[in-house]
């Protein structure tokens, strides 16, 4: 049987999980990761928190706390905040730990070994008044490329390229200009990788195309080596020069590996056999593409695929938040722990789910279409079957799903829906158009709401089993279809129907027999009032 290792991208241990990060990877990442496992896919879900790099170390010099303490604070908080939200990782670990940093030094010595890695003489920054090295965030300036102002000199955020050399350098911490100051750095050879990363992207089929045609436009544009050290406390320590540590990006997608193979690791006899031999996806936002179809491969070809390349990179979009980019300097966004302090995770998953497509393009969070979504799509049309359904069968048939006779017409079609409704929804989630699944689910729901005006159980004893048995049955169906999705709502459909938690995707199976005792029946949801609205909009943004 197959194996899935799914990762998305490893949140910075320097802040807040807001509803930017969840809409363009975890959040589809887990609806994915669920179904996998539902359809018995030996599935493993990775995450770890990215500690090392030069804005972490600024972060906590500024709260005058050790980088090992802040990053330790940010990982039981992100670890807090993706479990209320049911973000199921099998593993979260952090890029620091133990296995982590032996990973990437061994990795460093095999591309070392295999001439992919040279030293060179470079210029640095130096702040005369702070009397360091300023590498990436410590220097501010304009982009070489884009002309843009006020960019880091580590990423240009305006067109997501890399500057090799930023113009116009400020000092970050004290805002002077800084002066240049020779140190030895530590290259990686990604030019050499041009051929081999274009075979690749032309090769594989499962990329996205539109992304995978700008980043080969990149490699005809000529691929730059990067400069993989750092001038700074914080990070792993070189194997040559254990005074210089790896810069953040040579050691964070290196612990997808590690922290996967750490899982395995007393599961299997062969973790990385088991890498190996498993369908890996990358969950990303699109604003690290650079890193995750160029850097990433190149460097897994540098060690001679030993562990295999991605299937997948699926790319997603960044929130916009009332139309405007989010932005954590501005205060411009929404933490993910402020709004499960407000609403149910469930909420915000059908509400992002129902958003989030499997394309590039930005999305918009937006607080009426989150209400109206809750009330007219989960609640008045899902939570209504469902609540109807069960309501119905408790107060005239005491609980007890009846027995079925003769089906009519309107019956059987509905079982034929039922029936096909499991492959439907369940390709399209397999094939990442989560967006596209929910709605189906919603079609379903409201064909099942149509079917029981139609059926008038109140008005006939002998109709009213049919329709009662068929839609009891619907109701498991819809537990199963959103399990992935809503999952704390999908357990809760169960206790009601008094079945077993979902733990196969088999939503067009009908399971319930006639005699099971329903259980205790209870409103599903809590409609979202406009006043209510009103006030989150002012609170959060
Ligand atoms: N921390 C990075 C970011 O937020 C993502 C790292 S993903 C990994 O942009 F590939 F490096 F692990
Ligand atoms: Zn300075």
């Amino acid at each position: 049987m197959k194996s899935i290792i799914v990762t998305s991208a490893l949140p910075y241990a320097n802040g807040e999980i807001h509803l930017g990060h969840i809409a363009s990877t975890y959040l589809p990442a887990d609806i994915f990761v669920r179904y996998c496992r539902l359809n018995s896919y030996n599935t493993i879900f990775t995450c770890a928190t990215d500690d090392f790099g030069t804005p972490i170390l600024i972060k906590a010099e500024k709260e005058h706390k050790s980088p090992k303490d802040y990053v330790a604070h940010w990982y039981n908080q992100d670890k807090e905040d993706f479990e209320r939200l049911g973000i199921s990782f099998d593993i979260f670990d952090q890029t620091s730990s133990k296995e982590n940093i032996e990973f990437v030094r061994y990795v460093f010595n095999r591309l070392y070994n295999n001439n992919y890695i040279y030293e060179k003489d470079v210029i640095q920054f130096y702040c005369e008044y702070d009397k360091k090295f300023l590498p990436d965030r410590y220097v501010i300036g304009t982009c070489p490329y884009c002309g843009a102002n006020d960019q880091y000199s580590d990423i240009c955020e305006q067109c997501s390229r890399i500057p090799e050399q930023i113009l116009d350098p400020k000092c970050a911490i004290c805002g002077n200009t800084p002066v240049n100051r020779v140190s030895k750095h530590y290259f990686f050879k990604l030019s050499a990788f041009s051929s081999r990363l274009k075979e690749w992207l032309n090769t594989n089929k499962n990329l996205q195309s539109d992304i995978k045609n700008y980043v080969l436009r990149w490699i005809e544009d000529g691929l730059k080596d990067w400069d993989i050290t750092r001038d700074i406390s914080w990070g792993v320590p070189i194997p040559l020069n254990e005074e210089q540590v790896l810069y953040g990006w040579f050691d964070n997608h290196l612990c997808y590996i590690s922290a996967t193979l750490k899982y395995l690791n007393n599961k299997v006899d062969d973790p990385k056999l088991f890498w190996n031999n498993s369908i890996i996806y990358h969950f990303i936002g699109k604003d690290i593409i650079y890193h995750h179809y160029l850097f990433l491969p190149a460097i897994r070809m540098g060690i001679e695929e030993e562990y295999k390349l991605p299937d997948f990179i699926p790319t997603r979009g960044h929130l916009m938040l009332a139309k405007q980019k989010i932005s954590k300097s501005r205060n411009w966004y929404i933490s993910l722990k402020d709004f499960l302090d407000v609403y149910p995770p469930d909420y915000l998953r059908f509400y992002i789910a129902s958003i989030v497509s499997y394309s590039q393009e930005d999305l918009n969070f937006d607080w009426d279409e989150f209400a109206s979504k809750i009330n007219n799509e989960l609640i008045a049309n899902i939570g209504n079957f469902i609540n109807r359904a069960l309501t119905f069968a408790s107060k005239k048939f005491n609980g007890i799903v009846p027995e079925y006779t003769d089906l009519d017409s309107l019956d059987r079609a509905i079982i034929d829906e039922i029936n096909k409704i499991g492959d439907e929804v369940g390709s399209l989630i397999f094939s990442n158009e989560i967006d596209k699944g929910l709605r189906r689910i919603l079609s379903f729901s409201n064909t099942l709401n149509q079917y029981f005006q139609a059926k008038e159980p109140w008005s006939d004893q002998l109709k009213a089993k049919n329709c009662i048995y068929i839609s009891i049955n619907a109701v498991r169906s819809l537990a199963v279809l959103l399990s992935p999705y809503i999952p704390f709502s999908s357990s809760n459909i169960c206790k009601q129907l008094n079945i077993d938690e979902i733990d196969r995707w088999n939503p067009s199976e009908l399971l319930i027999r006639p005699n099971h005792k329903l259980g205790v029946i209870k409103p599903l949801f809590k409609k979202i009032e406009n006043d209510e609205i009103e006030k989150q909009k002012k609170r959060l943004g």
